[in-house]
């Protein structure tokens, strides 16, 4: 039984594949958390608690001057009665009072998951995959309940939590705070990570030594964003890409987050996370429900990169859905970078000639293929088509794209409105704005107010209208902004603090719709590249445009720190011209070739400017491609080679039987008489042997794992290595 409740303790013991997550209810209904870590076959009595009256630590019942809220590990902290930490959750109520006290009411242990009303969420196929326990606490004074759902899923180290708070009162409530998890844990030994970055330059990877108080990280601007991801791990100091321990924290949302990490004073860590309760309240009516967002909590007792490839494999599998969910991925070509907004059928045409002969899959048409968008001044909200590009319409280019072997694919913006477009002189109303404020604009656009019914209606229509019309097989959804001056004309004043939530709900919902009308099209998210790369986004959309910088080598750092929580499957990664748009670096067309095979390969240049010999090693890659791809994306990715410690990189991708294998080396920077490199693989069988295809050399798993496999010198800069290994 992975969850188990023993009435004598009043201990709830979760017990996940090598996990195990101990809770228990104490002193009159307050629930504790004990333990979260490596499985442990029984969670007894005298590990548990132990309490001690301490200065400056209110009791709320004055008769035991050992207990206080202020010291106790909690699982879900009220504010004000007595704990003086960051809360999980905190409530305005009529009379002004934002006081709690939550406790234990009921439980009930059931076997599969709960969807989530209106949110992403991890999801189950077969109730046996997983159990869930629902744990009600109760405020007796406002009649306020709020659920605590914790899933164990049985294979996986994973637990994921979400909340619920009800209102059974009578009167209407304000949440100002309600995070998704707490856990305070028992200790405070350790490192936080996080995945901080800007536009071009997604996640980089942070890891620091925690400090008494709070340390958080988050995002304000209404979307996930590429600033911060909503990801953090606790790592030990002495933790490792494969050894120690890990916790690791992913929410399962694409809005302004908060997490934060709170050392106290009995050396205790606090972990909370959720949405941002920095301007965010949520009225609640009487029989009215919260629904708050999931975190998937993953336990790795063998290191950062085993942290990964769980939530690679859950990801991949059980938030990911639909057709595509676990198929090979097409290789595509994007005229993005090849033509910007400066493009006709006929420019269009000769790029997809090139492209089909060379094996491509898949043409993107981006950015520019409807109103008077010749630039980024004009025309998001009317989606129809610009005859003068494209005479013969979307149906006449794709049918042409269709017959050359290719699937047809569209870039869409639909989140956001040009000021200069009808739909914004028919509905100035229409976009999120304060009145009486100017309202300010970012790339020369404003962002429609997906929190009005009646907006998410009008976007569906006409995008279903354009999707309908002409064989449509993928689509890029991109979101190039975030808010400002926060408002909704269809909201009262009291509510304008649930935009930014009410937004998130609303583009789910679009997106929900659109993906069940449309089941057979890809759907790949972007937001300037990866400012929007999280689960809630995933849960609809596959694939993730990783970033904007296509720059080989600045790709590196971006997919290694990508890899940290998402899978392979959910990487693009694309070849480009040189000298780099983003960067200006020339790099070779191998090197280009082998970064972007390291996630979804796909081409986004002008490929007619190509000299022969470059569109035939163009065409090999892609041939090459098509045999490793199902061991790249969906195989296990070990990680060889930091890139934010050294220069270099290298990863392994491994077939889940273990037989085929797939080594990245990229050598940065060349050095005169410099040393030869040799590396270490990861993720083989050590009992087996394995062919190097390209050198024809036979080596055991465990030859390579130990003594490493020899590296070409690296003769110049920004050399690389692709192997494929295949066992005999
Ligand atoms: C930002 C995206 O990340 C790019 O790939 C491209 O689609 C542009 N938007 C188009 O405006």
């Amino acid at each position: 039984m992975p969850i188990s409740f023993d009435p004598s303790s009043k201990i709830f013991h979760l017990q996940a594949k090598n996990t195990s997550y101990v809770m228990q209810i104490v002193n009159e209904g307050y629930l504790a958390h004990l333990y979260w870590g490596k499985r442990v076959r029984h969670a007894r009595v005298p590990n548990s608690l132990r309490f001690k009256d301490r200065g400056f630590s209110p009791n709320p019942n004055k008769e035991d001057r050992s207990f206080s809220l202020d010291t106790l590990p909690q699982e879900y902290p009220a504010y004000g009665n007595t704990d003086f930490r960051g809360p999980a959750v905190q409530i305005e109520q009529p009379n002004g009072s934002r006081i709690t006290d939550f406790r234990y009411d009921s439980h009930e242990i059931i076997s599969g998951k709960p969807k989530l009303s209106g949110l992403p969420a991890t999801y189950v196929e077969g109730e046996n995959e997983a159990e869930t326990l629902k744990l009600r606490l109760k405020d007796e004074v406002l009649g306020l309940y709020i659920t605590l759902m914790y899933t164990v899923f049985k294979e996986l180290n994973v637990i994921t939590r979400s909340t619920l708070i009800e209102n059974n009162g009578l009167e209407t409530q304000h949440i100002l705070k309600a995070a998704s998890i707490n856990v305070d844990i028992r200790d405070t030994r350790f490192e936080m990570m996080n995945l901080p970055g800007a536009w071009v330059r997604e996640r980089d990877v942070e890891r620091l030594s925690l400090r008494r108080g709070v340390q958080s990280v988050g995002s304000r601007r209404g979307s996930s964003s590429h600033h911060q991801n909503p990801f953090i791990a606790l790592v030990r100091p002495e933790t490792t890409e494969s050894l120690g321990e890990a916790f690791g924290f992913s929410l399962v949302y694409s809005g302004s987050f908060d997490a934060s990490v709170e050392i106290d004073q009995t050396n205790q860590t606090r972990v909370t996370m959720g949405i941002n309760s920095f301007d965010f309240s949520w009225k609640l009516e009487p029989s009215e429900v919260f629904q708050t967002p999931e975190v998937v909590m993953v336990y790795s007792s063998e290191g950062i990169g085993e942290m990964s490839r769980t939530y690679h494999t859950l990801y991949r599998n059980r938030l990911c859905r639909g057709e595509h969910r676990n198929k090979e991925r097409p290789i595509l070509i994007n005229n993005w970078e090849a033509t910007y907004f400066d493009f006709d059928e006929n420019k269009i045409m000769s790029i997809a000639d090139i492209a089909a002969e060379a094996g491509i899959e898949l043409f993107v048409l981006d950015d520019g293929w409807f109103g008077e968008r010749d630039n980024d001044k004009t025309s998001l909200g009317d989606w129809f088509i610009n005859k003068e590009k494209l005479p013969n319409g979307l149906v006449g280019l794709a049918e042409k794209i269709n017959e050359k072997g290719m699937k047809f694919g569209l870039w869409f913006e639909p989140e956001m409105i040009s000021v200069d477009s009808d739909l914004y002189r028919n509905h100035p109303d229409w976009c999120i704005h304060v009145p009486n404020r100017r309202r300010s604009e970012s790339r020369n656009q404003l962002v429609l107010d997906f929190s009005r019914p009646d907006v998410c209606e009008e976007v569906l229509k006409r995008v279903t209208a354009i999707l309908d019309s002409a064989p449509i097989e993928y689509v890029k959804w991109d979101m190039n902004r975030n808010m400002t001056e926060i408002g909704s004309a269809a909201l009262p004043a009291n509510r304008q603090k649930e935009i930014a939530h009410r937004y998130l709900l609303g583009l789910y919902s679009v997106l929900e719709e659109l993906t069940s009308r449309f089941p057979h099209i890809l759907f790949e998210s972007c937001s300037g590249g990866g400012g929007r790369f999280d689960p809630g986004m995933l849960y609809y959309m596959p694939q993730t445009w990783t970033s904007d910088n296509t720059d080989a080598i600045s790709r590196l750092r971006i997919q290694h720190g990508t890899s940290l929580v998402y899978p392979v499957s959910s990487m693009g990664a694309h070849v480009s011209e040189v000298p780099n748009h983003q960067v200006g670096r020339i790099t070779p067309l191998e090197t280009r070739g082998h970064v972007a095979m390291d996630g979804n390969l796909g081409y986004e240049l002008d490929v007619t400017k190509l000299s022969d010999e470059e569109k035939e090693e163009m065409k090999k890659q892609i041939s090459l491609y098509k045999s490793i791809r199902m061991t790249v994306q969906y195989g296990d990715l070990y990680r060889l080679i930091d890139p934010f410690k050294c220069q270099n990189y290298g990863t392994i991708h491994v077939s889940e039987d273990k037989t085929k294998a797939v080594l990245f080396y990229v050598h940065v920077l060349a050095e005169a008489n410099g040393p030869f490199q040799t590396i270490k693989l990861s993720g083989l069988d050590p009992d087996k042997d394995y062919r190097i295809i390209e050198t024809n050399e036979v080596y055991g798993g465990d030859e390579l794992m130990n003594m490493g496999v020899n590296i070409p010198y690296p003769n110049h800069d920004f050399k690389s290595v692709m192997y494929r290994l295949e066992s005999l």
